[in-house]
């Protein structure tokens, strides 16, 4: 899961994916960078820690870090939160790049749509609640495609 920070909407996707996949008995491992490194090392934003723990997920122990070309190698799927993340992913990844491993998130709910999950930085509270439906609508979708199968 990638956005800008790693800070406000990656952690809460990350956290979200995470807590359904271990719900359903699935042995994924979810992980949540930026593309830009201002947050590395910091705990995800009070108000996605307060709107996950409302909703039953901790993701405190998630600590900031910034997207890799490595990253592009390991992972079996990576999501992009908005169309610039995704861009910057391919940036980054540079002749690792693997579009089929790369979508938007958002896309897995409204196919071939190309939205973007809302940047939360200078947000409200209802904003964060607002994404955290959103997010977890698209998980839950991701859970369901993939349950079972091995995304290659
Ligand atoms: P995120 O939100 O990409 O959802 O983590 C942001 C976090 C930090 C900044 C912008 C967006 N920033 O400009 O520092």
């Amino acid at each position: 899961m990638v956005c800008l920070g790693n800070i406000c909407r990656s952690p809460l996707a990350e956290g979200i994916l995470q807590h359904k996949a271990n719900v359903a008995g699935l042995k994924w491992k979810i992980d949540s960078a930026g593309t830009a490194n201002y947050h590395v090392g910091e705990m995800p934003h009070h108000l996605s820690q307060k709107v996950a723990l409302i909703n039953g997920i901790d993701i405190s122990y998630q600590r900031g870090r910034q997207f890799c070309k490595e990253d592009m190698l390991e992972f079996d799927k990576i999501y992009a939160m908005d169309t610039t993340n995704y861009a910057e992913i391919k940036r980054i990844s540079k002749d690792a790049f693997d579009e089929n491993k790369v979508d938007l998130l958002l896309n897995e709910l409204y196919p071939g749509k190309n939205l973007n999950v809302p940047d939360l930085w200078y947000g409200t509270e209802e904003g964060y609640h607002t994404v955290f439906a959103l997010l977890n609508d698209a998980c839950e979708k991701v859970i369901s495609k993939y349950a079972g199968t091995k995304i290659k």
